[in-house]
Formats: structure tokens, sequence, C-alpha cells
């Protein structure tokens, strides 16, 4: 039997990022979508500031966050080159997912620097990722360049800014090893 060390660095080293294409249609069931959430809520954070915000998006939910994609394509298109496969396409990557959990932060200037924020919130994202990819989930964090366009149309509160969204779902992906270069390049002892 695997002891907790074993179990860690194999979760850390194995987890990957597997993309909508891979997903199958398998619902994940809403305990596991709780765990994963319960995990991030355990991200170390600077003062306590417990900057994570997120808004989940499932079953029929999951139109209004592929609207937002479709809208975007229309509205960036000019109208002789609109075409109706691609105004669909916009909303597909949402739509292969069984569950997409938009990132949100807040921000607490008066208590500590928005990069702190930042980086609690994306140590809450790894633990979610960790938990997905330990219970088989396919998981991914997507950061597209309409991140504040996405924040108005979901009206997130002034102190809140959209960090991206965290695509899930059961999947076919073949197992791949991670593409890294050695951790001895990146090190020095002093
Ligand atoms: C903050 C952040 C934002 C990311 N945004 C995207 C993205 O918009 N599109 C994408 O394909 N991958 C995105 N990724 C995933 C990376 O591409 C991925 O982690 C990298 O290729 C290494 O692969 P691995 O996660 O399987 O180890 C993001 C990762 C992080 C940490």
């Amino acid at each position: 039997m695997e002891n907790t060390a074993e179990i860690i660095n194999k979760t850390i080293r194995g987890r990957r990022s597997i993309f909508p294409p891979s997903y199958i249609q398998k619902e994940i069931p809403v305990e596991i979508i709780e765990t994963i959430l319960e995990n991030a809520n355990y991200a170390p954070t600077h003062r306590l500031t417990e900057p994570w915000r997120f808004m989940v998006f499932r079953g029929d939910s999951r139109q209004k966050l592929a609207h937002f994609f479709m809208e975007r394509y229309k509205s960036i298109t000019a109208p002789e080159a609109f075409s109706q496969a691609r105004y669909e396409a916009a909303g597909e990557k949402v739509m292969k997912s069984d569950c997409v959990i938009v990132i949100n932060m807040e921000v607490h200037t008066d208590k500590v620097p928005e990069w702190e924020e930042v980086a609690a919130v994306a140590c809450a994202v790894q633990n979610m990722w960790l938990t997905a990819t330990a219970h088989d989930i396919g998981a991914y964090w997507s950061s597209p360049g309409v991140l504040d366009l996405l924040g108005e149309y979901l009206e997130l509160p002034e102190n809140q800014k959209c960090l991206g969204m965290f695509f899930m779902g059961y999947h076919q992906a073949p197992e791949t090893a991670a593409r890294r270069t050695p951790i001895e390049n990146k090190v020095i002892w002093a």
C-alpha cells in the first residue's frame, strides 16, 4: 500500500491539463464538486483574506456561460464573415464540460497587496485540480483574454476580478507525462 508521501507525489506529478474535447458525457456527482470546492477553501491565505470566490455552472446554467462566448464571437465578427457554425462552436467548450467553475478573486488592498491575493487563489485552484485528479476528473484552468468582460457579464461586485474558468469533466484522454525541464536548472543551493 502506498503511504501518504507516495500518494501526494503521484497525484502532483500525474496531474495534467485535460481539455473539453476529451471529456465524456458523465455527470460529476454534486458531492465531488462540493469536495473540490471545500478543498479550495483550505488554500494558504496571508492575513486570512480568503480571496477565492467561485461561480459554479452545471446543467442548464452552462447555457448562460456558453452564451457569453457565442455573443462575444458575434460582436467581434463582421456581419458578412459571420458563420452560424462558428457561433455555436464558440460555446462548445463550456457545453462539453460537465461543470465549469468561474474563478474570481476578492481584493482587500487595505490588508495585502493584490499579488498575494492572486497567489492565494492560485493555491486554491491547485487544490481543486489535485482533488479533481484524485477523482479521475479531467480539468484545466482557462484564462482567455476576455476575463474582464466576463466579469462584467456575470455582474461581479466592484471588489472582485475574474481570473479564469476551471473546466471539468470525466474524460478519455490517454495518460501523458508532464513536459518540464529539470528542477536542477531552476534552483541554486546557496
Ligand atoms: C494561471 C493559468 C492559466 C492557464 N490558462 C490556460 C489557457 O487559457 N489555455 C490553455 O490551454 N491552458 C491554460 N493553462 C494550462 C497550461 O497550459 C498547462 O498547465 C501547461 O500546458 C502545463 O500542462 P499540465 O497542466 O498538463 O502540466 C493555464 C494554467 C495556469 C496555471
